[in-house]
């Protein structure tokens, strides 16, 4: 089944899932060599895969929120109560803003900094922020936060699906892996 239905997420839903796991996993990893890495034409090359890389995270978010917003969300275990619900829900709202906020902040750090965002060399995107250092400066922090704040809420994400699966025995982790 491609869309979601009351039962499980959908094919779609299921990949857009399991590739951004493996894709944010890989950058967060990547991006921490990038900032140890002393400057130069090494770090340029690394920082140039690095963008482009994230612009395609970044299109996948986009895309993966439109399936979402077209979607039905699939209802949780009889007996959750309204208070779970909604943290469950809200949970993976946040989620979503912080999965835009990491490759955005990381664009804004570059425009912000001067240096254009190329698309592995292929192309720029418009650069719709001018030269300006502090902001510079204040968009890097933002994402040598929010990839921490990402962590964190996944650990938490984890510890909820694996509560779901081995304690409470529901269908929860498997309406994203292999059907209800
Ligand atoms: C979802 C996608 C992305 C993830 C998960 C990610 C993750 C990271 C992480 C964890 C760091 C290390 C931060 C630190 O410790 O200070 C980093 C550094 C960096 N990121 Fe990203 N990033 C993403 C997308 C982008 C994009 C789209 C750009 C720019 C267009 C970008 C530009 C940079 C730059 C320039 C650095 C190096 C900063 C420095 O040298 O201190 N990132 N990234
Ligand atoms: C980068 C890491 C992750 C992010 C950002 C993330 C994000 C999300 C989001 C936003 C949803 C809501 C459904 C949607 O809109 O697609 C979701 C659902 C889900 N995720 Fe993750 N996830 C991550 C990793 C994991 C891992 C490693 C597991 C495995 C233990 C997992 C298990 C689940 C399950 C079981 C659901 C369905 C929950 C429900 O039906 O209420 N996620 N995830």
């Amino acid at each position: 089944m491609l869309k979601n239905t009351a039962n499980t997420y959908g094919i779609v839903a299921k990949a857009f899932h399991w590739v951004l796991f493996l894709m944010l996993t890989f950058s967060i990893i990547a991006g921490n060599f990038l900032a140890a890495m002393p400057k130069g034409a090494e770090k340029l090359q690394a920082a140039g895969m690095h963008k482009s890389f994230g612009a395609v995270i970044l299109m996948l978010i986009m895309l993966r929120f439109v399936w979402k917003l077209l979607n039905e969300t699939p209802d949780l275990p009889a007996g959750t109560t309204a208070k779970e619900t909604m943290l469950a829900r809200g949970m993976h709202w946040f989620l979503y803003a912080l999965m835009f906020a990491q490759p955005l902040s990381g664009i804004m750090m570059s425009q912000a900094a001067g240096i254009p965002v190329s698309f592995f060399g292929l192309f720029e995107f418009p650069v719709f922020l001018e030269k300006a250092p502090e902001l510079a400066k204040f968009f890097r922090g933002v994402h040598g936060t929010v990839w921490i704040l990402l962590v964190v809420s996944v650990v938490g994400h984890v510890g909820a699906a694996l509560h779901h699966h081995f304690i409470r025995k529901d269908n929860v982790l498997k309406q994203m892996t292999t059907g209800a």
